[in-house]
C-alpha cells in the first residue's frame, strides 16, 4: 500500500475546464501548473486528472485514440511530464484516467483490427465470425467494417471493448481468458501504465475497471484475476503507485482486484445517493438536507459492512461528485454543503474532491458536449474571479469550452477567499484538520456513536477523537459515553457541546472534540 496514501486528499481536474492559458478556450497543463498553489493551498495533496490523451472526444477523451500521446489541445507530453515535476515538488501526487475497457473506434490497434486479413490485432478486440451473426447479449456494430463480423462495444458507439476474454466461453468467436491474444490486451494495457510510471505519474484512477472480462461471473473474479495481475506487476516494479477503481465494489476491487481504493459512486437510491442526491429517487429526503428528514442509517447500513470488509485492505472512498454526476450544490445550499464537506473530509477513506465543489458551483443545465448530456452541466469552466470568463479564460465568450455560469451571485473563489465564512474557507479549515490530526486520515478508526433510525445527530469516533453533526435547523441531542465528558472542542461549524453524558448541537452544526 503507498504510504502516501494514508494522508491524500484528491482534487479532481476536468482538464477542458479548470484554466485555459493560451486564450484558445480551452484549459490546459499549463493552466493546471499555474494553478497547483491553489489546490496545495486548498490542503489538496493529490490530483486525478480525466483523460488528456489523444482522441476525437466523443466521450469527452474516454475515447482513447494514442494512449502515450497527450490531447494536443491541452499541450504536449512534455507539458505533463512537467505538471509532474512541480505537482512533486510541492507534495502533490498526481494520477492519471487509465481507460482499460475500450478504445476509440479510431485507434490505430482499432484501425488493424476491423481488417478483413488475419493481423496482430484481430483479436485485440471482440468479434463475431460474420457480419449477420449477432453479439447476443451485448452492444455490437455490424456492417461498418472491412472485416465479416459485428463486434462489441463497451460503452458509446465510438467505444470498441477491448478483449481481455470470456470467464466461459459459450461460443465460438468468445476466447478464454487465457487466450494468448486476450493476455497480449492485458499485457498492452501494463505497458501503458508503465509508459507514464516512467515518466512520472503516480498510478491511475481506472475507468469501468469491472468491465473488462466478459460473462464474468457474479463476483467478477475473471476481471479481478487480471488486477491482481496489474497489482503484482505495480508491487515489484512501482511500489508507490496508486490505483483508484470505478467500481462501487470494494469487496471485489480491493480485497479480490488489488485496488488501493475504489470509490462510492452516486447509483440511484443507493447508501452514497441518500447522502446528498436523493431527489433521483423522488422526494428529496438527502441526509444533509437542513429540513431534517434523511436518515444517516440509509447510508451506514450499506457502508458499514464493506468498510469493515475491506477496510484491512484498501480504501473505500468518498466523493463530493465527479465528472458524471450533479454537482452537490444543484440541491444543497452552502449551508447543507460545509456540514456535508465535514462529513466527508473526516470519513475514512481518501476523500475526493471535484474541481469547483470548494466554492459551491451549480449545475447548470446545458446541451450536450463531447457525450456529456445530462453530465455536461457539471463540466463548465472554473469560476476563478467575478472578472471577464470567471477568470477562466481571455478568449471571446463565444470560443469557451463550455459557457461559464454567469449567473448573478455565481461564486467565485476570489470572492470566497476573501470571506472567512465561505465555503471555500470552510473546506481549507476542514482539510487542515484533515492533515494536522492522524485519527482523521485514511486508516484511522471509526466507530458509529450514535446514529438512530430518523433522528439526529449523528456521532460518531475517528480514534480518539469524537465528532457529531447535525444537519438540522433544530436543536438536537445524543447520549455520549462518560469517558467523553471531558473532552474540548477542537473544531466546530456552528456549536456544540459536551455536558454530562450529553452532547448537543446546535442547528446546522458540526464538533469535533478532543
Ligand atoms: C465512466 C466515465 O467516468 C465516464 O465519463 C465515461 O463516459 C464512461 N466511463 C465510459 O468510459
Amino acid at each position: 500500500m503507498p504510504k502516501w496514501l494514508k494522508d491524500a486528499v484528491f482534487y479532481e481536474i476536468y482538464p477542458q475546464s479548470f484554466y485555459d492559458t493560451n486564450g484558445d478556450g480551452i484549459g490546459d497543463f499549463n493552466g493546471i501548473i499555474e494553478k497547483l498553489d491553489y489546490i496545495k493551498g486548498l490542503g489538496c495533496n493529490a490530483l486525478w486528472i480525466n483523460p488528456c490523451f489523444d482522441s476525437p472526444f466523443h466521450d469527452a477523451g474516454y475515447d482513447v485514440r494514442d494512449y502515450k500521446k497527450v490531447a494536443p489541445r491541452y499541450g504536449t507530453n512534455s507539458d505533463l511530464y512537467r505538471l509532474f515535476g512541480e505537482a512533486h515538488r510541492r507534495g502533490i501526487h498526481v494520477l492519471l484516467d487509465l481507460v482499460p475497457g475500450h478504445t476509440s473506434e479510431e485507434h490505430p490497434w482499432f484501425l488493424e483490427s476491423q481488417k478483413a486479413e488475419k493481423n496482430e490485432y484481430s483479436n485485440r478486440y471482440i468479434w463475431t465470425n460474420a457480419a449477420f451473426q449477432p453479439a447476443k447479449g451485448f452492444l455490437y456494430i455490424g456492417g461498418e467494417t472491412e472485416r465479416d463480423g459485428v463486434y462489441v462495444l463497451n460503452f458509446f458507439k465510438s467505444q470498441p471493448a477491448l478483449n481481455y476474454g470470456f470467464l466461459n466461453p459459450e461460443e465460438d468467436w468468445q476466447l478464454p481468458v487465457d487466450h494468448p491474444d486476450c493476455v497480449a490486451t492485458r499485457e498492452a494495457m501494463k505497458d501503458v501504465m508503465r509508459f507514464w510510471l516512467d515518466h512520472g505519474c503516480d498510478g491511475f484512477r481506472v475507468d469501468m475497471a469491472d468491465s473488462l472480462v466478459k460473462n464474468d461471473d457474479e463476483k467478477k473474479s475473471g476481471t479481478s484475476a487480471i488486477w491482481r495481475n496489474v497489482r503484482e506487476m505495480l508491487d515489484a516494479e512501482y511500489p508507490e503507485a496508486a490505483m483508484v477503481s470505478e467500481w462501487n465494489g470494494p469487496e471485489m476491487a480491493i480485497n479480490q482486484g488489488g485496488f488501493h481504493m475504489d470509490f462510492y459512486l452516486n447509483w440511484s437510491g443507493n447508501g452514497y445517493s441518500s447522502l446528498l442526491r436523493d431527489y433521483e429517487m423522488g422526494e428529496d429526503h438527502s441526509f444533509f438536507k437542513k429540513d431534517g428528514s434523511g436518515d444517516i442509517l440509509r447510508f451506514l447500513d450499506e457502508y458499514l459492512p464493506r468498510y469493515k470488509a475491506t477496510r484491512e485492505n484498501g480504501y473505500y472512498c468518498l466523493i463530493s461528485c465527479n465528472h458524471d454526476t450533479k454537482r452537490p450544490k444543484y440541491n444543497l445550499d452552502d449551508s447543507e454543503l460545509k456540514i456535508a464537506y465535514a462529513f466527508l473530509f473526516t470519513m475514512p477513506g481518501v476523500p475526493f474532491l471535484y474541481y469547483g465543489d470548494e466554492i459551491g458551483m451549480r449545475y447548470l443545465e446545458l446541451k450536450t458536449k463531447e457525450g456529456g448530456y445530462g453530465r455536461t452541466g457539471s463540466r463548465t469552466p472554473m469560476q476563478w474571479t467575478s472578472e471577464k470568463n470567471a477568470g477562466f479564460s481571455t478568449c471571446p465568450a463565444d470560443a469557451l469550452y463550455l459557457p461559464v455560469d454567469t449567473a448573478e451571485g455565481a461564486p467565485s473563489v476570489a470572492a470566497q477567499e476573501a470571506d472567512r465564512n465561505s465555503l471555500l474557507s470552510t473546506v481549507k479549515d476542514l482539510l487542515r484538520l484533515r492533515h494536522e490530526e492522524e485519527d482523521l486520515q485514511a486508516d484511522g478508526d471509526f466507530e458509529v456513536v450514535y446514529a438512530e433510525r430518523g433522528k439526529l445527530p449523528f456521532v460518531y469516533r475517528r480514534g480518539s477523537l469524537l465528532l457529531a453533526l447535525n444537519p438540522s435547523t433544530e436543536r438536537v441531542s445524543a447520549p455520549v459515553a462518560e469517558a467523553d465528558a471531558g473532552k474540548n472542542v477542537l473544531y466546530a461549524i456552528g456549536n456544540g457541546e459536551v455536558k454530562g453524558q450529553e452532547i448537543t448541537l446546535a442547528p446546522q452544526s458540526f464538533v469535533v472534540l478532543k
